[in-house]
């Protein structure tokens, strides 16, 4: 396999769509193995991935550790609670500590913007790193299993099927909240997007990004092939970002409602958690539509492909384990 992804995956704007495609392709081959009546391929054997958490995490975190395994590397858990780091231990000595047990690829989550990209570019050890969530920054294998599901559900309804297709050319996207990494992916693969927020958390910098934006989730709805809800983050609702949250839910929460405005193919999609009752109503989340579920089940077929290709696995393996 020629593999063309960077040696750390920090941000999805690292990825061309040459190469975001290859994440996705390998992915869907991958998917084969959580079918399997078990779930393991050698290709890593030997390999350490070390999962450094110093935020909380459910999906993001049991999914890399379960890609790992299924991909049969060895997996290191740190948890930033509980370690030295509470003791004021420095994510430099904390990175020296993980490379003298030899990790091969850090996967790391912290709530600080542009700590994967510290760990990354000091010279502190040898090892892949992959961003798991920078704070509000960036979050890629997030937008990566995003447009998987996006592939997986809507492939069929793309206009634009020329060769060399995404599968998301022409795609419609409303994204609703104010954290938006998503925006550049989709973008490079060919869908059009639409930031929908409140003014007081439309991004000032969405002058320069490529997605149009709008202050009316119900004038978007009838018009899109997704709509991804996102996670009111609670400080916003402390900060003054808006009123209240009953407003922001009258106002930007998909209800049952507007749910039924949008065309009969469009999904719904969260990245999780979610707020039921605050961004989404529960029977949305659960409905049909929703597709919440499989951008969860999908998060491990695109990690593994990320640890995969980043590891270099060998083409021989991916036959062998999947074939
Ligand atoms: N979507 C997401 O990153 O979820 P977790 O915080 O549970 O990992």
């Amino acid at each position: 396999m020629n593999t063309q992804m960077k040696a750390h995956l920090l941000s999805t704007t690292d990825l061309n769509r040459e190469a975001a495609l290859q994440i996705l392709d390998t992915a869907e081959e991958l998917a084969r193995v959580s079918d399997m009546p078990i779930k393991k391929m050698p290709t890593l054997r030997g390999r350490t991935v070390v999962n450094l958490f110093f935020e909380d995490s459910t999906r993001t975190r049991i999914s890399f550790e379960a890609a790992a395994k299924r991909l049969s590397a060895d997996v290191i858990n740190f948890s930033g609670k509980g370690s030295s780091v509470s003791k004021g231990e420095s994510l430099k000595d904390t990175a020296l500590t993980l490379a003298a047990m030899g990790a091969d690829a850090v996967v790391i989550r912290h709530s600080m913007s542009g700590a994967p990209h510290r760990l990354a570019h000091a010279d502190w050890m040898d090892a892949h790193v992959i961003n798991a969530g920078d704070g509000t920054h960036e979050h890629p294998t997030q937008a990566l299993l995003d447009a998987f599901t996006l592939r997986q559900h809507l492939s069929d309804h793309i206009t634009d099927r020329a060769e060399g297709s995404t599968g998301l050319d022409g795609l419609h996207v409303a994204i609703v909240g104010d954290v938006l990494p998503n925006v550049h992916l989709l973008n490079t693969l060919g869908a059009k997007v639409t930031v929908v927020a409140p003014p007081t958390l439309m991004p000032l910098h969405t002058d320069n990004w490529p997605c149009e934006g709008s202050y009316s989730l119900d004038e978007v709805l009838p018009n899109v092939d997704a709509v991804m809800m996102l996670r009111v983050q609670h400080e916003r609702m402390d900060g003054g970002f808006f009123p209240s949250t009953r407003e922001y839910s009258q106002r930007y929460g998909l209800t049952v409602q507007r749910a039924a405005t949008m065309p009969d193919h469009a999904i719904v999609m969260h990245p999780g958690p979610m707020n039921r009752g605050l961004e989404i109503e529960s029977r949305v989340a659960d409905s049909p539509r929703s597709v919440i579920v499989d951008q969860v089940r999908n998060g491990v077929s695109v990690r593994m492909a990320v640890l995969y290709l980043l590891l270099g696995g060998s083409e021989s393996a991916l036959g062998d384990g999947v074939a």
